[in-house]
């Protein structure tokens, strides 16, 4: 297999408007990052992904682009841009920037453009549709924020697509005039000196041919993975991604280990990992079996052929220790034990801002507490239904993306230390115990844990280049399986309850050293393989074979 500096890498994604606010508008900023960037190299990560920093009328969190090659007020200037990359670099560590491109902002001059006529030059540059003979939309396909893909435009009574908002107008990636803008824009950043993008929905560019009617339209899988995506892969692979040492992730929703490979094969030319979403979407509670299923199924289809990612939550998806442990009586306990999954399974690991003190997700009282749009649109859609408000804000709440978009709980002072000012979303009231001052005092806290894991892995290219094999297949609490690399095999094992399991270790694992564990009593040798896990307890032995 390949050696790659991205494979090696452990990245640390940052939500800018809720990491650091240095002006006090109440959003964090860019130079709230280069404040804080020795507190996330101290972590021993390698690369940052930051989320959109480019002008946008921000309907969407910035994923709403009004001008590709400026930044937005809220996040600061240019200078400030180019001198965060200058840090990060000066740190050695890598930037990774957010490429948001099967979509624009409506407030983009090439949508404005678009939208004022049907002879316009750049008409062509977006979806645009004659309505059903009735009136209606052009078919039944819904949008991920939306009950419908169409929205009406009457300046020339034709409907544009949208996969997002409304005001999320979806470009059309058949055109090569567009195609040639992105990629002259993706070169404008490259040449900043930029180390690779994380691709925002890249499946979603091509599009079914004649928009059929869908037969479960509520099932948008239509969206994503049509006829003609690799192809522009391979275009703006050729064009662009070749010739610069980076690295390329992809966001690709509704795919199979299968199809995944077609993005990913080190022989295809397109990218070289991505997310995949059958955790995030396909499994709203814990379900080990089902996890360890889909581990399996993504490394036996793509392992040896193509790179994966690990993650957990993002900044779309509800902090892993509230979804997917338990985040009362175990927090510690299970916020360590979910890292030392990510970052022993195969593919590279992905922290996301703030897990690494274990931040928890929130429970607002109000919708108006919250912000996310593709809640509160489905709140708006559900309540014009007559539905009780009550109801389908508690039903909307578990899997709000404002979970994970709290600010960065800094200290237990005013706003957990994230702003002098109002911030733009409410601090998650707990931040007196959780926050980064305390888990920095604290030797055996989350932080510390990760910051250990993040060294052994860079010390141990098994747990990067290794095997993997599941040793418990089946079993609902426990979770054992080796990553195997020349004589090298290191053992993981993991009680996802909270209740005391038995275990039998393997026989060959007798002896083995205690790498690394959540709990504070663990023997250095395994010299016992009947063992007892305590709740949410992990452990990592190594033996050579
Ligand atoms: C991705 C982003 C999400 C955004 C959407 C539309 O899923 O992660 O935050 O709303 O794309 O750009």
């Amino acid at each position: 297999m390949k050696q790659k500096w991205w494979k090696e890498a452990v990245v640390y994604k940052v939500y800018w408007r809720s990491f650091y606010d240095t002006d006090g508008d109440g959003y964090g900023d860019i130079n709230g990052v280069i404040q804080k960037l020795d507190y996330i190299k101290k972590l021993g990560v390698d690369v940052i992904w930051l989320n959109p920093v480019y002008k946008s009328p921000d309907k969407d969190n910035g994923y709403d682009i009004s001008d590709y090659r400026a930044i937005m007020d809220k996040a600061g200037t240019m200078e400030d841009w180019e001198r965060l990359l200058e840090e990060v670099h000066n740190r050695d560590m890598k930037l990774i920037m957010d490429l948001v491109v099967n979509h624009t902002s409506d407030q983009h001059n090439w949508f404005q453009e678009s939208r004022s006529s049907e002879d316009n030059r750049k008409r062509d540059w977006y979806i645009w549709r004659d309505p059903k003979p009735d009136g209606g939309p052009p078919n039944n396909w819904r949008s991920y924020f939306t009950p419908s893909t169409w929205e009406y435009d009457e300046k020339t009574g034709q409907y544009y697509f949208h996969s997002f908002a409304i005001e999320q107008p979806d470009l059309n990636w058949r055109n090569p005039e567009v195609r040639e803008a992105i990629f002259d824009m993706m070169k404008f950043w490259l040449d900043k000196g930029i180390d690779g993008f994380r691709m925002d929905v890249i499946n979603l560019l091509a599009k079914i041919e004649g928009f059929p009617d869908a037969e479960k339209p509520e099932k948008i899988n239509y969206l994503g993975n049509n006829p003609g995506i690799h192809q522009y892969l391979q275009e703006m692979n050729e064009k662009v991604l070749r010739h610069y040492d980076i690295m390329t992730v992809g966001e690709i929703p509704f795919v199979t280990p299968e199809d995944g490979l077609k993005y990913v094969g080190e022989d295809r030319g397109e990218l070289d990992t991505l997310f995949h979403f059958q955790v995030a979407d396909d499994m709203p509670e814990w379900d080990m079996v089902q996890f360890k299923d889909i581990q399996k199924k993504w490394f036996e289809g793509i392992f040896g052929k193509g790179w994966n990612s690990q993650f957990l939550n993002n900044h779309d998806h509800t902090r892993k220790v509230t979804r997917y442990g338990n985040d009362k009586a175990y927090r510690e306990e299970s916020a360590k034990l979910l890292a030392t999954m990510v970052h022993t399974l195969p593919g590279t690991p992905y922290i996301f801002q703030g897990e690494e003190i274990g931040m928890t997700g929130v429970d607002f009282d109000s919708i108006k507490d919250y912000q996310d749009i593709a809640m509160k649109n489905k709140y708006r859609e559900e309540v014009d239904k007559g539905r009780d408000p009550e109801e389908v804000l508690e039903e909307l709440k578990p899997l709000s993306r404002d979970n994970s978009r709290t600010p960065v709980q800094w200290d237990a002072s005013e706003n957990a230390g994230f702003t002098d000012g109002e911030p733009w979303i409410a601090v998650n009231p707990n931040y007196k115990e959780i926050n980064v001052e305390k888990a920095l005092d604290e030797p055996h806290s989350i932080y510390y844990y990760y910051q250990k894991l993040i060294a052994l892995r860079k010390e141990n290219d098994v747990m990067i280049y290794g095997d993997y094999e599941d040793l418990s297949e089946g079993d609902e609490r426990l979770y054992m399986y080796t990553r195997n690399l020349e004589e090298h095999s290191w053992l993981i094992v993991l009680n996802h309850s909270d209740e005391n399991q038995e275990l039998t270790l393997p026989n060959e694992s007798i002896n083995a050293e205690l790498k690394i564990s959540n709990y504070e009593d663990v023997p250095e040798k395994a010299s016992n393989l009947q063992t007892t896990l305590r709740p949410h307890e992990a452990r990592i032995y190594s033996y050579i074979k």
